[in-house]
């Protein structure tokens, strides 16, 4: 797609100044394709899904949103909105060019209210930030993204964001209480509150979460806390082969009656790619695959009596050793190699397409064989790491270093065909977290039948009667 065949208008001199005058000069980029390369792209690695916006603007309120969208139905301009751009799926790029809407002023906590345990932010908030300003309070938020430290809480409620603790605390929609949007028509509205039950009408929270910034611009967020956890064990468990680790993950949580925060796997190849890049060694040299597996509770000796329970089951399941973290430091330099793992792997090799198929948990070994087989009929190499707890696996096709990028580029798409096909079969899905944005967008008819994604598109034609709020993203092209 290029903005070539766009059924969009271009962004006149005309649409700038206003757009100037809603959100003030210095928060305008305009005529500067420098500076907006930053705006371009998100954390995908392939070339092929970078768009330069026409203009970027920088609104604080929601009002400025509902005016800057009202001018963009009455020219016809597309905007996409934009959190801090580490998405994976090429959700938050400027597809069709137009009006680039970034949150990245709308970074304050608004409120934390003890009382209801729930935090209110704006969702320029960095994701991170809001356990550090909820600590003091005896509260936690559980989402638990890899990129906390740099994504904001707006991105991972529009992508409805997974990560590490999914399987004990479930997915960014469950702590939603409430959200307030500007509708791409403009109008702002206020959806649930700080009530944790809540039956009146459609569920259109849960609608917006998760709706990758197609339905509505979020600008505060409600979010349900948790009490802190004060006790926390990480265990990291080498293993010999890929079959033992996960062959381990159901019997900890069914023979062990625990339900770990996190179960994260790493074949070999992530292992060997997560230490090299932080400069230090695999725990073991003949590592084959590891499991970096925390438990937390409220409950200091409930924690290691489950923790017990684990090292036992581990080591019955063929586990090399167990190495166990139980102070702040051990645990952080345990969880390291884990999040940087997607970086690592960028940096090994820029060229290659970064996957978050999910499968249920029982079918993990049936994955497993096809990521081998598509990677030798395919010639590129399939690392895999990700939330073996929940099924959701980063298979990330790489391309290998003889091979020309030209035949790369060719094969890419029926390799992942084939890969979502197989996914698909074994009863999951191309996507568990990372979205569809643009970059699966041609893919939804593999997974989902035409009467779904026909109902999908009358909802976003109801929400956005131009299609104006970040065209070219999850549907796929007509
Ligand atoms: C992770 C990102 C890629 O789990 O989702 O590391
Ligand atoms: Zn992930």
């Amino acid at each position: 797609m290029s903005i070539d065949n766009s059924p969009y208008r271009v962004v006149s001199h005309e649409l700038v100044d206003e757009l100037t005058s809603i959100v003030g000069q210095q928060h305008v980029i305009f005529d500067a394709p420098k500076r907006m390369q930053d705006y371009s792209h998100d954390e995908v690695a392939d070339p092929g899904y970078v768009f330069l916006p026409e203009v970027v603007v920088k609104p604080a309120t929601a009002a400025q949103i509902s005016a800057i969208m009202r001018l963009a139905n009455r020219d016809r301009v597309p905007v996409t909105p934009r959190g801090a751009g580490s998405g994976l799926s090429g959700g938050a790029v400027p597809v069709f060019g137009g009006v680039l809407l970034t949150l990245e002023r709308m970074n304050r906590i608004v409120e934390i209210d003890r009382g209801n345990m729930v935090v209110v932010v704006e969702p320029g908030v960095v994701t991170n930030a809001i356990n550090e300003a909820v600590r003091e309070y005896g509260l936690f938020y559980a989402g638990y993204p890899m990129s906390l430290e740099s994504c904001f809480i707006g991105g991972n409620v529009a992508e409805n964001a997974g990560g590490g603790r999914a399987i004990k605390y479930g997915v960014t929609g469950r702590y939603v209480l409430g959200l307030e949007a500007v509708l791409p028509t403009g109008e702002i509205v206020r959806l649930g509150g700080k009530r944790v039950k809540d039956v009146t009408g459609y569920d259109l929270i849960h609608l917006l979460v998760g709706s990758e910034g197609t339905l509505a611009i979020i600008t505060e967020i409600v979010l349900r806390l948790l009490p802190l956890p004060t006790a926390r064990v990480v265990l990291l468990v080498p293993f010999a082969n890929v079959s033992c680790a996960i062959a381990a993950v159901p019997r900890v949580m069914a023979e062990g009656r625990v339900m770990p925060a996190s179960v994260e796997f790493m074949d070999r190849l992530s292992v060997v790619t997560a230490y090299a890049h932080l400069g230090e060694n695999p725990p073991r040299p003949d590592v084959g695959a590891m499991l970096l597996i925390e438990l937390d509770g409220g409950d200091r000796q409930q924690v290691d009596l489950e923790a017990d329970r684990v090292v036992d089951i581990c080591l019955a399941a063929g586990a090399l050793d167990v190495y166990v973290g139980d102070t702040p430091n051990t645990e952080r330099r345990m969880w390291r190699p884990r999040q940087v793992l997607a970086e690592a792997f960028k940096v090994m090799s820029p060229v290659q397409s970064l996957e978050d198929v999910v499968v249920p948990l029982a079918r993990i070994p049936d994955l497993m064989p096809e990521l081998e087989r598509l990677s030798s009929e395919y010639g590129v190499l399939i690392p895999c790491y990700g939330h073996a707890g929940d099924g959701n696996l980063h298979a990330t096709a790489i391309k290998r270093p003889e091979t020309p990028l030209e035949v790369w580029q060719e094969t890419l798409p029926s390799l992942l065909t084939e890969l979502y096909q197989t996914v698909a079969r074994l009863g999951g899905t191309i996507s568990g977290e990372h979205g569809v944005g643009c970059k699966r967008a041609g893919y939804l008819s593999l997974v989902l039948d035409p009467t779904v994604i026909a109902l999908q598109r009358r909802i976003k034609a109801a929400f956005d009667p131009l299609g104006i709020l970040n065209p070219g993203k999850v549907f796929p092209p007509d």
